[in-house]
């Protein structure tokens, strides 16, 4: 992370890589905050932003993958049921101020989740519905 977008990440769908777009700088965003209790609503306020446009995000993915005939559309929405109940855990986390896990804690570990999500779902998952979008498109 830290990295400019890069030209190879669009899938050549704009609405998708829009929201993609938005998607990585709203978590670089997050990763640069510090871990100072008093970030601690900023925190929430992003991570809910993040939850939102994800929620919208995936909708929109899913309906270009029924359009495009995507053979692993069921279980290309298990996974983005995963990563919504991955933020809302982590939303509750920031906003509980369970003194078991301080805010440091708690903001290090969606850090390195929301990484590790951003590589293995968007570099990994969404990267393979690239080529059915250019099929699609140089039939229309
Ligand atoms: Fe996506
Ligand atoms: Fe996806």
């Amino acid at each position: 992370m830290g990295a400019a977008w890069r030209a190879e990440w669009n899938l050549g769908q704009p609405g998708i890589d829009e929201d993609h777009r938005n998607q990585y700088a709203l978590v670089q965003k997050f990763i640069n905050l510090p871990t100072d209790d008093i970030w601690r609503d900023d925190a929430g306020q992003m991570l809910k932003q993040l939850r939102d446009l994800t929620g919208a995000h995936c909708e929109r993915e899913e309906k270009v993958m029924r359009a495009i005939r995507y053979p692993n559309l069921a279980e290309h929405q298990d996974q983005h049921k995963r990563l919504a109940t991955m933020l809302e855990e982590m939303i509750n986390q920031v906003e509980q101020e369970n003194p078991l896990f301080p805010f440091a804690y708690v903001k290090e570990r969606a850090d390195r989740l929301l990484q590790f999500w951003f590589l293995e779902h968007f570099a990994k998952s969404d990267m393979l519905i690239k080529p059915y979008i250019a099929r699609a498109m140089s039939r229309m």
